[in-house]
């Protein structure tokens, strides 16, 4: 049966509509319509090509995912190098570019001297060639002369049109950029690969380049990949314009995703400018980014600088300090947490990484530590990530020294010799030792007068450690007994530290019954359920006396919160204790139950948080607002009640400045709750 001009002049309609649905999804990152408008187009044509396999076209959005895989990679020669980048690694190398670029070019200054800066993405170089707009290859860096064909790969990239948008595009067009994993995708990814017990990936660079060297485009097609283009490299018959920054709006119009971080700066002041901005926002970024690049705008300034070796002379990359480092293992040991929580922590030799020296990681648990299989003396790759805590990512195998041994997880605690216990299905090994433990309760103590619970100020760690070695602090009772002769005798404690302390012990006491159910530090009980509990009942005497049923009803409450606050609250110690800081006079104001907010303060309202603030992590404050019945969505729009602003907030501040949204500050939400 022949397929009639209707159906096929339908086909190409779906399709079209589709290819600019990606287009505003993902070159412009601003959808016309919701998924589920895209998902029925799919659909549609999928049915209509099924039915009429002849209408099948290899540019079809269908197409995307081979059915075979390929039986190993061919090898592409590259018609134009695909080049480096040359390095600075400080202002001053930065400063000496710029002066060499003003040497060559004849200029005495930079004044007009335009650079089109860009993020330095983390991820894999690709070559991705279009011929009358449908795209017929994809390849590899490889070593800038030859790389391998992954078109099967490309192909599954969503970002990646498999034909171009609009006219007026080279007949033979060969755009390059970078293909990364965005950090959301590489978390998600990770979480899943870890659950399922199979192998993680150490970072979105490795994990970008692992997933576009697949056999098989299915295995590519199921990983969370995105493109940015940054430049051009075969422009056969047709022409482009006169400046990268154009080059690159132009890319964009034609349907390709290019970063909507990229500036055109002025001079070698504007390059710092922007280094600076991009460093501020580099944990915020969704990408992962090692650095920025500079080139220079103008291509016939380009064309004049030319190339040295492999690199050109109109182009660098200032890079951040490297958030990777090789260090040794020197020893590895066991912490005791509050919770009895055993953590293993490798001791480094100190390295300096992602800005600062490091001496210590995390193995983040036992199953960590043996999947890493971490061993005294090994040689490690440390990462620390922003203000993430440094951890170790791997071991480099072929560094090991003969002789080391598997790391065991102690059976008994190294503080209080207790049992150490591993509850089946639990990746956390636990010391049994209870409050017995002088390590349990000295992190204990420690998250009793911390600033968000009784928030006790100059009570420093040294010292609690020192009272609990002692035991002079057995519970956070004793705390109130504490007298400043005594203070004053300790270990660097002058008489006016002593004095300052007994000030703010005496301060403390008065607080809310949200933070003192929090600073009892029960398990599972955060700041933002300790809040939601004792916005639900009021008083400490509701919270006593409720059942596992009545916690249950308290939002975001389940039942193995309700289980451990029940515990805790019939365990006859914990309740002497709580007797004991009511009677040294911890005081809050107490509500009739009928008065508290059964349902939370911020009940049916949206919130978005933006920007860096004072005390809470971005999580903790959703969590908070969560906690008080709000709700947290991640844009701003009509629909949005509140804005929580910090520092560095950017366009979801201006845009609810727009849309008149009240925008709140930390304290502002705090007392919206607390009212
Ligand atoms: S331009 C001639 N721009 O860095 C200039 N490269 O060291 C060629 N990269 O292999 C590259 N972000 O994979 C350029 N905005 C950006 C980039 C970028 C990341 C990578 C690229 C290249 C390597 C050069």
């Amino acid at each position: 049966m022949t397929v009639s001009a209707a159906t096929r002049k339908h086909a190409e309609s779906l399709r079209d509509r589709i290819r600019h649905h990606n287009y505003r999804y993902h070159a412009l990152d601003d959808p016309e319509v919701p998924d589920v408008e895209y998902d029925r187009l799919m659909r549609e044509l999928l049915a209509l090509e099924t039915d009429h396999p002849e209408l099948v076209t290899t540019d079809s959005p269908t197409q995307r995912v081979g059915d075979t895989p390929v039986s190993g990679f061919g090898t592409v020669r590259h018609e134009l190098p695909m080049l480096s980048l040359g390095n600075a690694f400080s202002e001053d190398e930065l400063k000496d570019f710029n002066r060499r670029v003003l040497d060559r070019l004849d200029l005495d200054s930079d004044a007009e001297l335009m650079y089109a800066a860009e993020p330095k993405l983390d991820g894999a170089a690709v070559s991705l060639l279009y011929e009358n707009g449908v795209l017929v290859q994809g390849a590899t860096r490889g070593d800038g002369t030859t790389g391998e064909d992954i078109t099967h790969n490309v192909r599954t990239i969503e970002a990646i049109p498999l034909r171009l948008l609009g006219k007026g595009f080279p007949r033979r067009l060969e755009v390059r950029g970078e293909v990364f994993m965005p950090k959301a995708g590489f978390k998600a990814y990770n979480e899943k690969a870890r659950a399922a017990g199979e192998k993680t990936f150490v970072n979105p660079r490795n994990a970008a380049a692992g997933s576009l060297r697949q056999l098989d485009p299915k295995l590519t097609a199921e990983r969370p990949l995105d493109m940015y283009a940054y430049s051009v490299g075969i422009a056969d018959g047709g022409r482009l314009p006169e400046r990268h920054s154009e080059i690159i709006d132009q890319l964009q119009e034609w349907g390709i995703k290019v970063c909507p971080d990229r500036r055109v700066v002025n001079g070698v002041d504007g390059c710092l400018k922007y280094h600076r901005n991009i460093g501020d926002r580099r944990d915020d970024l969704s990408y992962e980014i090692d650095g920025v690049v500079y080139k220079i705008d103008s291509l016939s300034m380009q064309g004049k600088l030319g190339f040295v070796s492999r690199a050109p002379r109109w182009a660098i990359a200032h890079k951040f300090p490297a958030q990777e480092e090789m260090t040794e293992v020197e020893g590895v040991e066991f912490q005791v947490g509050r919770t009895g929580a055993v953590t293993p922590v490798a001791r480094l030799k100190p390295v300096f990484v992602g800005g600062v020296t490091v001496s210590n990681a995390t193995l983040h648990n036992i199953d960590e530590l043996h999947r890493k299989d971490v061993r005294v003396g090994d040689t490690v790759i440390v990462r620390r990530a922003g203000d993430v805590i440094p951890e170790v990512v791997s071991v480099i195998l072929n560094r090991r020294p003969s002789g080391t041994r598997r790391v065991r997880l102690p059976k008994k605690c190294p503080v209080c010799k207790s049992r150490v216990e591993r509850v089946d299905g639990e990746t956390v090994a636990r010391c049994t030792g209870g409050l017995f433990c002088a390590a349990q309760r000295a992190e204990a103590l420690k998250h009793f007068v911390s600033r968000r619970a009784l928030d006790i100020e100059g009570f420093g760690a040294k010292l609690i450690e020192q009272l609990v070695a002692t035991d002079r602090l057995k519970t956070p009772a004793d705390i109130f007994q504490l007298t400043r002769k005594e203070l004053s005798e300790l270990d660097r404690m002058g008489e006016r530290s002593a004095e300052n302390l007994v000030g703010s012990i005496e301060e403390s006491k008065s607080t809310t019954l949200a933070r003192f159910l929090f600073a009892l530090g029960i398990r599972e009980v955060g700041e933002a359920t300790a809040a939601g509990i004792a916005a639900h009942f009021g008083n400490l005497a509701e919270v006593i006396s409720a059942t596992e049923d009545d916690l249950q009803r308290v939002q975001d409450v389940g039942p193995v919160v309700a289980a451990r606050l029940r515990a805790f609250l019939s365990e006859k110690h914990n309740l002497e204790v709580i007797a004991r800081l009511q009677k040294y006079g911890v005081v809050w104001a107490e509500a009739d139950p009928a008065q508290a907010h059964a349902d939370g303060a911020l009940m049916g309202k949206t919130f978005v948080i933006t920007g860096t603030l004072p005390t809470m992590t971005r999580d903790e404050a959703k969590e908070l607002i969560q906690s008080a019945g709000g709700k947290v969505t991640g844009s701003v729009s009509s629909k949005t009640d509140y804005l929580v602003a910090g520092e560095k907030a950017g366009s979801k501040l201006i845009k609810a400045e727009k849309l008149e949204i009240e925008i709140l500050d930390e304290t502002a939400l705090q007392n919206l709750i607390s009212d």
